[in-house]
Parts: C-alpha cells; structure tokens; sequence
C-alpha cells in the first residue's frame, strides 16, 4: 500500500492525532525458495578462476599441485566456457568438467561452477541480430566479446536455461561443488538493452506498473512537449532524441532493464535449485547496470569483485561494508581481484607493489569476507586480456605475482581460527544505498561541480569513507533493507523518499534513531518529477521544515554556518525555514539564499531528524561532513570511534562470548599510529601491547582484550 501524505502526518503526530494502522509497503524477501539460515563460517576460503576448457588436460594435474602448494582451496569455473560444453547446438557434454572436478574432489579442493549465460557460442546469435543486445544509438552489439546477446529475447533466455539445466542436472551434486555463481559480471560492459526483445517487454513493465496509460500520462506529467501516449505501445524507448527525453521516461526504462537483468538472475537460481543445493551467487559491484539490491533475492550469499591499485583499497572497504549488509549474517566474497596488474589489449596498468595484494586479503576477510580469490590462474594465452596479471604465466612458470599469493596464504592461515571464532560484529551506523536514486542521479546529475563525484555510488562512498576515517565500525544499507541494530543513518542524494523508507525511518527514529537526510534527498517524486505539495515532498513535514527555495549553489561561493564554523557550501541546496519545535543548526550566510536555514533537527519519539540541505564544500568539506556524523553519532550513543591515524582500517569482531577482536591494518605509506584500550595483546604473538601501536604500511594485528 501507498502511504498517503495525510496518514504520515498524522503518524509522526504531525496531524490531527488520529490513530490509524501504518504498514510497510513491500519490502525484498531475504530469501526465496530457501529460508536463509543461521550460518557459521568454517574456513577461508582462497580461490582461484580456473578454464581448463582452454588447455591441454595433462596441465591439470600440474596446476592442482601448484595451487596446493599456494593453499588454493576453491577454483571457480565455468563462466566462459559455453562453446566447449555445447559446440554445436544440441551435442553437449561436460565430461570434461566432471573430470576435472574429480581431481579437484580428490584434492580437497572445492569448485564453484558458473553458468556460461555471459558468453553464448555463436551458433546463437549467427545470422540473428535480433537476439542481440542494442544500446541507445541503435548498435547491435556482435558476437566476440561478452554480454552481446539480449536477455530480454525469448530464445536466448530459453537457450541459457537449457544449458544452466543440463550443466545443473549432471554436475550439480558432484562432491566438489561448493556454490554456483550465476553468469558473470552481469551487465558489466553493456547497460540498457534497446532491442525489439527489450522493447516488447517494456510495454508490458508499465502496463503492469500502471495499468491504465492514463496513468502513465499524468504520472510522468506527458502534456510538457506533447508527450502524451494513447497507448502503452507508443511509449519509446529512450532512443537518441534531438534533445533530452523525459526524466519520468528515462530513469523508469533504467529500472525496467536493471530489475530485468535482476530476474534473469532470479530465474537461472530457480532452475538450478531443482537439481542442486549449492548455495548461489553472483559476482556483482556497484558499476554494473543490475538492480543490486533486487538480485539479492536470488542469492543466497553475495560477492563482488574489485581490482583496485595500492591507492584505490577504500573500494575494497566501500564494497565490503555493501555485500556484507546485502545478506546479513552470511559472510561475502570477494570473487575476483588481481594477483598484479590488469590488463586488457590497448591497457595495462603498473604491478601491485610487494605486500599490497596480502594486505588486501587482510581487509576482505578482517571485514567479514569468507573468500578472496583471484582472476586468474593462468595467463590468457589468446583472447583479449593476453596483458593481464595471473597466478602462473602461459608458459606455466610462476608469475611476478606468485610469491604475493604465497603470502596472502600465510596471512590466511594465521587468520582463519581467529576469523571463525570471531564474527563480524554489527554496525551501528549506516549509508543508505538506494537503485532507485542511483538511476535517478544518472538522469539527472545534480552536481556539476569540478571534483565533486559524479557518480552515485562516489556520492555514497564519499560520505562512507568519512565515517570510516572517523574510525567508527559502518554499514552501507539497501534502501529496503531493514535498520535492525544502528543508531544513526545517513541518506545522501536520494531523491525520492518512499512513503515506505520514511516508514521504516519512522519506527527507527522514534526508538531512538537519528536519521541525517543528505543534500538532494526529497527533492523529486516517485516517477522523477518535481514535488508540487512541498519542496522535498513528505519530508518537509516529517523534518518540521518548510522548503522555500531548491536552489543551485555549485560555483557560487556561498557561505555558510554551522558548529561555529563558516564553510562553503554547493550543489543543489534545500534552503529552509524551521517549522515549530524544529531547530536550526545551519544557516545560509551568504548569496541569493541567505539567512535561510541549511541543516535542521526535529525531535521525533526519542530519536532525531535532521536535514542537511546541501553539501559542504572547499578544503573544509570535509571537517564539516565529519562533524556532522561526530556530533549525530555522539547524541544516538554510537560506541566511541577507534582512534587510528588516516589509512589505517580497524574491523572490529566479536564471539559468542561477547570478547572482542580487532583485525586493524595500515593501508598508507605513512607509519601511523592506533590508540588501544588497556588490556590489549596481540592475539598471533600473544605479545602485550600498550595503550597505542605503531603500524608501518601494509603492517597488521589482529587484537584481542582481556576485559
Ligand atoms: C573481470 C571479469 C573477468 C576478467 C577480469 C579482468 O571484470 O569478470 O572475466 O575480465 O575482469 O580484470
């Protein structure tokens, strides 16, 4: 059900006090044809991708020596290798799979099998283009690469599902196999499919979203250019127009394909249950064009893959504190990374440096990772990746990455009793992390200024990694996913706010909670238009504000106030007047919008609302940001934060026994320093530690406490 304007005011007393019953609208099942179970991580997992389809099979024993040495317990195969299994259409076999997997069984190595949907052989789509995937300049995309066939099409889906069901029916109860990850990479090269496929299943999305096209019309506002449909038939596509489509049409066709990409998943996991009990995944990051959080339904543990340089590990934390929240309680993956450089044909970029690649592992796991696993075994001998960094070289040699994954292999061994003993423990702030608002950001940037992210998903790591440098213990949250355990919430650039979301809000507040809507969140609707009862539509009342102005401030120098300090601010701002019982704590000093409030608070039950109108910005950006989430943290009762120098990642973990155990490593070239509580000793060495301890880059500990 749709919570009306009138039924939230009255249920934040708002209203006239009315009682009445408030429900959540619907919300994504966690778990589907399994309930997902109490999980208890038995090991570490350090994996390999493995394609023994592209080498002679008397390598395989060599290489299952090799990754014994390297203490390589999980190969991933599978994604690739369509054409080997199925040649021509019709004769299939996958005895060579099952032979491998034997060996594999026989020592003690498990496998995750991938079905091959990325990569259909070209019997599929030879002479059909019209099963191919085409992007928004009409480009039929050709067979050769990845991801260049149509999900949308009917004979491709049921093509995939034959193949995901024979490979299902034979191998899906071999000894070995230790999870399925479905495809690959989904939507990784392409984004939104524009073939005849896609359009006919468009129609149909709104037809179901709407009902009626009357509906769709005044919803999406179809009277502005003379826009209006007599039927859903006519709606396009956004195809190249001489000008820009209308936003309601464009982030809506962004959903309809991501939420399609999501089902596909969805569907392949149905198809592998009847056979196997395998737990499933999918090898995700938030640059793919999928509904993220809508493919949760179809996995029963999430990874992701990521391969950043010795600067770029924050993604690693970002992505971490992502997949770990998606599933709570069941430890994530990292399913792909680089043993050294990457590469691809007309790219390559520099090898990690000595100790990189072991200090990753000590983030993936210290922050509840399950796995850490490389791409790839062996270097490509042909194909379009040959520069690519691996474990081995094509002529079978170690490579220059080889003695890098022998550390991370001590490194995990040192880590895996403590690990399994002590599970990660619960956040108690989040970011919230919403498909919806990320389509809607990339309708409409609402930033334009040099050095702001223009991404959502940087918009929500850059308020992220603010609270990881205050060295608090964070979440990043879906927008649906329950608010169980934190104290404070941060909800950044999320245009539209759900009668549902503020729902759930609601509860959270009222017992406590503290909620900080971030600039541009509320300032469009549901079908991404512009509020027309008030300027951040039901956030207005739920804040206790009055939105005078909506107003871009990017490039204008504006000043601003706030605890005591003057500060530029930028982007779009929401420029307010409190309404009674509301504070300020921010005003505009300067510029067209001056002497209106930027940053409120409104009480709410035991907890608070507050709005933050538009982005610090300038060299005090982020001493702003940080007190804010300081001075929010503090009032919710968050635990202190970690006391830790810049780059340097503490994840806090805990036994059954309530004990704590830091897992705390120096990402920086710096030598910084971590404050620790009395009683502190490093639980490898056993050595006692005093009140703070240095740790020089890629330097960790793993911390325990005698309380
Ligand atoms: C991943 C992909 C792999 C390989 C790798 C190279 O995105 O899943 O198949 O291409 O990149 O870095």
């Amino acid at each position: 059900m749709e919570l009306t304007r009138r039924q939230l005011l009255q249920a934040t007393g708002i209203g006239a006090g009315l009682g009445m019953g408030l429900r959540a609208g619907p919300l994504l099942a966690a778990g589907t044809d399994t309930v997902r179970k109490p999980y208890q991580m038995q090991r570490l997992v350090h994996g390999v991708a493995y394609y023994p389809e592209l080498w002679p099979e008397e390598d395989i024993d060599k290489d299952i020596a090799e990754m014994r040495k390297l203490g390589i317990n999980v190969v991933r195969m599978g994604e690739f290798a369509w054409s080997s299994f199925e040649p021509q259409q019709g004769k299939v076999s996958f005895d060579l799979f099952a032979r491998v997997m034997d060996k594999m069984q026989a020592a003690g190595i498990g496998v995750v099998l991938c079905t091959p949907s990325a990569t259909p052989p070209i019997w599929l789509t030879d002479g059909h283009p019209e099963r191919c995937h085409k992007d928004e300049n009409g480009v039929i995309m050709s067979h050769g690469a990845r991801q260049h066939a149509s999900y949308f099409h009917p004979i491709v889906k049921q093509a995939c599902f034959r193949i995901i069901k024979q490979m299902a029916e034979t191998l899906g109860k071999h000894p070995a196999l230790v999870g399925w990850q479905l495809d690959n990479e989904i939507k990784c090269h392409v984004a939104e499919d524009f073939s005849d496929a896609a359009i006919a299943a468009w129609h149909p999305w709104l037809k179901q979203r709407f009902g009626r096209i009357e509906k769709l019309n005044e919803a999406w506002g179809t009277h502005v250019w003379s826009q209006y449909y007599q039927r859903f038939e006519q709606v396009p596509a956004p195809f190249k127009t001489p000008f820009l489509h209308n936003a309601s049409l464009s982030t809506a066709y962004k959903m309809f394909c991501r939420e399609g990409a999501s089902e596909f998943l969805f569907e392949q996991r149905q198809i592998l249950r009847r056979y196997s009990s395998a737990p499933i995944t999918h090898n995700d990051n938030p640059a793919f064009n999928l509904h993220h959080e809508k493919q949760m339904e179809a996995l029963d543990f999430a990874s992701y893959d990521a391969y950043p340089n010795d600067k770029q590990w924050g993604s690693l934390v970002f992505r971490s504190d992502l997949y770990r929240a998606a599933i709570p309680g069941r430890p994530f993956w990292l399913m792909e990374t680089s043993v050294s450089h990457n590469g691809w044909l007309g790219n390559h970029q520099p090898p990690h440096p000595e100790g990189f690649l072991a200090a990753e592992s000590v983030l993936v796991y210290g922050l509840g990772g399950e796995a850490f696993c490389y791409w790839l075994w062996r270097q490509q001998r042909s194909g379009a990746e040959l520069p690519h960094s691996a474990v081995l070289s094509a002529w079978h040699e170690p490579s220059i990455g080889y003695s890098q994954v022998l550390k991370v292999n001590e490194t995990r061994q040192q880590l895996e009793p403590l690990l399994v003993e002590y599970a990660m423990a619960p956040a108690e702030i989040a970011v919230t992390f919403s498909d919806h608002a990320r389509a809607m950001l990339e309708t409409e940037n609402l930033d334009k200024r040099d050095g702001f992210p223009s991404r959502y998903r940087d918009v929500v790591a850059m308020w992220h990694s603010q609270v990881q440098q205050l060295g608090y213990h964070r979440d990043v949250r879906f927008e649906n996913a329950s608010l169980d355990g934190l104290k404070l919430l941060i909800t950044p650039a999320m245009p539209y706010v759900s009668p549902e979301f503020l729902h759930r809000v609601m509860e959270f507040v009222q017992q406590g909670g503290i909620w900080i809507a971030g600039p541009v969140t509320g300032t469009r609707g549901k079908e991404h238009t512009v509020p027309t009862d008030a300027g951040l539509g039901l956030l207005d009342d739920f804040a206790g504000v009055h939105t005078r102005f909506v107003v871009p401030l990017t490039n204008t120098g504006t000043e601003a106030e706030a605890f005591d300090q003057r500060f530029e601010i930028s982007g779009w701002c929401a420029a307010m007047t409190p309404k009674p019982g509301t504070k300020v704590m921010g005003m505009i000093r300067t510029g067209v919008a001056a002497g209106n409030a930027f940053l409120t608070e409104r009480m709410l039950g035991k907890g608070k609302v507050v709005v933050l109108g538009a982005q610090p910005h300038g060299e005090q950006a982020d001493g702003v940001m940080q007190q804010v989430i300081k001075h929010y943290a503090q009032e919710a009762g968050v635990a202190a934060p970690v006391q830790a120098s810049k780059g340097i990642v503490v994840s806090p973990r805990i036994n059954s026994q309530g004990k704590p155990l830091w897992v705390a490593i120096n990402m920086q070239p710096e030598t910084g320093e971590l404050s620790l509580p009395a009683g502190a000793r490093d639980a490898i060495s056993g050595e006692k530690l005093g009140l703070s301890v240095s740790l020089n880059q890629y330097k960790w500990r793993a911390i325990q406490f005698s309380l």
